[in-house]
């Protein structure tokens, strides 16, 4: 049977959902099928799914919180999971957002899921974007991460 992927985001000027539609095209153009879960507009957990690919950004050195306590409620459910996470700073940076997106996972599989591969990160230009280039290419192998986990 066919892979269903849910992608939640969390996203302020659109960086995080357009990544998250790129790997919602990706898992569809790979026999998967993908459901878009927009974190802030929603009041509902979404329903079950097979992987979760989890696309948020970093701001004052941290996931956002929003992303944080979906993070939280979701993993609660188990099974295998991925993050991208959008970035102004350099990944070397004070406000690098690699330990925050260590921390993230951490949290995460301390709550019982599996981690499917390293956080990938998306630099955007300034801080409202859009992604550096080379960012769809990302989004495909996230999403090929989890449709082969
Ligand atoms: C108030 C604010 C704080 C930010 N803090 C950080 C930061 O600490 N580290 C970083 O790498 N980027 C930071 N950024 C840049 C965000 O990561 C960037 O706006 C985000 O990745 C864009 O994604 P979105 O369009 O999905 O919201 C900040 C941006 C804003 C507006």
């Amino acid at each position: 049977m066919n892979k269903h992927i849910l992608i939640a985001y969390v996203s302020y000027f659109g960086n995080c959902r357009k990544i998250a539609e790129a790997a919602a095209h990706a898992c569809e153009a790979k026999g998967a099928s993908a459901t878009l879960f927009p974190v802030m507009e929603s009041t509902e957990l979404p329903g079950s799914r097979d992987a979760l690919l989890f696309i948020c950004p970093v701001r004052m050195g941290n996931i956002v919180k929003p992303a944080r306590s979906f993070a939280r409620k979701i993993a609660r459910d188990g099974g295998p999971f991925a993050i991208g996470v959008s970035h102004g700073a350099p990944l070397d940076h004070f406000f690098s957002p690699v330990k925050p997106a260590a921390r993230l996972c951490r949290k995460m599989k301390r709550r019982g899921m599996e981690q499917i591969g390293e956080p990938v990160f998306f630099m955007v230009e300034g801080q409202e974007g859009p992604p550096a280039p080379g960012w769809e290419d990302k989004a495909e192998q996230l999403a090929a991460a989890l449709i082969e986990s």
